[in-house]
Formats: structure tokens, sequence, C-alpha cells
């Protein structure tokens, strides 16, 4: 058996890119029967760069309908808000006791993250070792993480071989990072990397008008109708081939290369394919957002479990660190 986890910052309705990228290959690993996993909204994490109350809440709740939407089951895993089992924070500031500062100094994500913003607190710098806690509190053996995080896996296996070789005993287990094989980048609408930062990105869940003009904003070459296409350089085909079956890419694939077939029809055949092929979970998601009571008894069930391990865990670190009966 396996204790698979990982967390997803709730900055925002989870984009096709977090979907197909973080949200599916989790949920497929939830399917094995022999693994238990972790499944989490690091709401904490969030705080460090934004700070409003509302949107903190309605993102939360958005990620939450996001997972459950695509299956993941709550009764076979765990599912919970990283605030609601705040044992995290205690176990992080320990922590914090165990990591070299250099170690945090030179990580990447910071570096890059303090020439780019704005707001450069202290959570962002020690953001790494919470990320440690959420880990190390529930031994988890393996995460599931971007290729930017992998760093962060690598600050989580030195902190917590620091604190077992302190104590000489093996109180946290050392995990193992699992980058995306696939390496699956999903364009955004203007052919980078699809993001929130970006601007770029397509939420399968809002209103067919909406999706519509989003899909239509997809930016191609200006080839006219009746020319043939080069589908491997377009935005629009690049979305459809992600989604569409063997035989679909195959027809869209001559469509392009026939010419006849513009880019208005292209957009059309990839909102189409959109609705269809996310009927049931643009529908789940959106009874669910309608029903907060329904999500918060779904995410109350996690809590409660990830609560009794996180109280198990700190009982036995609080008494290596001295602060036990
Ligand atoms: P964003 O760039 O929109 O802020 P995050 O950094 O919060 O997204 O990413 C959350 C998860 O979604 C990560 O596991 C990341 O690898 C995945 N992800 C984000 N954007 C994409 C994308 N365009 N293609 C594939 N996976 C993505
Ligand atoms: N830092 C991760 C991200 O931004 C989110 C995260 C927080 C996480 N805690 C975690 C991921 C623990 C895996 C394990 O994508």
């Amino acid at each position: 058996m396996s204790k698979i986890l990982t967390g997803i910052q709730s900055t925002n309705v989870p984009h096709l890119g977090n979907i197909l990228g973080a949200i599916w290959p989790a949920i497929e690993l939830s399917k094995n029967p022999s693994n238990t996993c972790f499944y989490f909204i690091a709401d904490l994490h969030t705080l460090t760069s934004v700070k409003n109350a509302d949107k903190i809440k309605e993102s939360t709740k958005a990620v939450a309908a996001a997972w459950l939407a695509f299956g993941f089951d709550t009764q076979t895993n765990l599912f919970y808000r990283q605030s609601r089992v705040p044992q995290v924070t205690e176990l992080a500031w320990y922590l914090n006791c165990f990591t070299p500062f250099p170690m945090l100094a030179n990580a990447h994500s910071f570096k890059d993250k303090s020439e780019r913003l704005s707001d450069v607190n202290a959570g962002l710098f020690t953001y790494p070792v919470l990320m440690a806690a959420d880990i190390l509190l529930y031994d988890a053996e393996k995460v599931p993480v971007g290729k930017d995080q992998l760093q962060h896996l690598e600050m989580t296996r030195d902190i917590a071989s620091a604190f077992n070789n302190l104590f000489q005993q093996e109180v946290f287990v050392l995990p193992e990072g699992l980058a995306d094989s696939r390496v699956m980048t999903v364009p955004g609408t203007d052919g980078q990397k699809m993001s929130k930062s970006r601007n770029n990105f397509i939420d399968i869940f809002q209103d067919e008008k909406a999706l519509k003009k989003v899909i239509a904003s997809i930016e191609t070459d200006s080839k006219k109708l009746e020319e043939p296409k080069d589908p491997d350089t377009c935005n629009v085909f690049k979305l459809f081939a992600l989604l569409a079956d063997t035989t679909q890419t195959q027809t869209m694939r001559s469509n392009y290369t026939n010419g006849g077939f513009g880019y208005g029809h292209a957009k059309t055949a990839l909102f189409e394919l959109i609705l269809d092929k996310f009927k049931h979970e643009r529908d789940t998601y959106n009874r669910l957002i309608s029903q907060p009571n329904l999500l918060e008894k779904e995410l109350a069930i996690g809590e409660t479990r990830a609560t009794a391990l996180a109280n198990e865990k700190l009982k036995q670190v609080r008494s290596l660190v001295g602060y036990g009966n």
C-alpha cells in the first residue's frame, strides 16, 4: 500500500491545464485500491499571495468542487482543507528550527517569486517548510507534483533526515516526488503554457456563453477558410487533440490539411467537445458550488480523519523536542 499526498492551492477555479496536468493523473492514482490518497487544498499556502478572505473562500470551494466533480472518492481517501488541520502549523514551527537558513535562501521558487512579486513576505520564504510539514505529518510516501516543486521535495527529505538523525529514530518517512512523466503542458489561449498568472486559461466550468467567448479568443494565424492549415502549429488543434479520441483527432487533422475548414469551425468543434466530454463534471461542479453544505460535508469527513492522524504524529514529535508530559 502507498500513501500518496498532494496539495493544490486555492487561488482560483482550476483551469483546463490544472485539470489535465494535475487533477486527472491524481484521480487515476486514487483509483488503485492499493493506494491511500491524501489530497488537500493548500489554503494556508494561498495566504502568501492572496490577502482577500472572500477570494480565498470562493477559490477553496471551487477547488473542492472540481476534485469532487472529477470523481475523487472521499470515503476511501482523505480530502481536506489544510487550514482545518492547524496541527500542521505547529509541526511547521518545529521543522523551521531544523531547517538551515541557506537552504531556504537558495530555493528556486522563492528566488523567482521574490523577483516578480511586490509582496515578498516571510510566509513566502518559509513556504517549503509548511509544505514539508504537510507531507511529514501524514507519513506520505509519494508526492505527485509539477517539476517546479521537486526542489521542495528534496528539502522535505533533508529536513526529515536531519530530524530523524538527531533523534536516532524513523520519526518521519522520507517521501519521494513523482513528477508527471508525460510532461504534458496544456497550451493557453495565446499558445503559452496555460496559467492563472498569464490570464490565458480556459475555465471549463463556466456557462456556455462565456466558455464560447474564451474559445473564440484562442489565437491562430490568419489563413483563409479555403486554405489548407497546419494542425501541428495550431493551438485550437492542440487543445482538441488533448481531449478527443483517435478517430475524432484524425478527422480534425484531415479537415485542417484538406482546406475548406476555417478556424471558426475548429473552435466550434472544440467548444462542443468540451461540453460533451465534461458534461457530467460541469453538472456536478455547478450543483456542488450552489450547495456549499454538501461540499462542507465531504470535506468534514477527511478533516476528522486527518486530525486524528495529525494528533498522533504531533504527540510523538512534541515529546521528542521537549514538550511532552
Ligand atoms: P498556475 O500556473 O495556473 O498557477 P499551478 O502552478 O497552481 O497553476 O499548478 C497547479 C498544478 O497544475 C501543478 O501540478 C501544475 O503542474 C499543473 N499545471 C498548471 N498549469 C498547467 C498546464 N498548462 N499544463 C499542465 N499542467 C499544468
Ligand atoms: N506548493 C504546491 C504548489 O504550489 C502546493 C502544495 C502545498 C503541495 N503543500 C503541498 C504539494 C504538499 C504537494 C505536497 O503546487
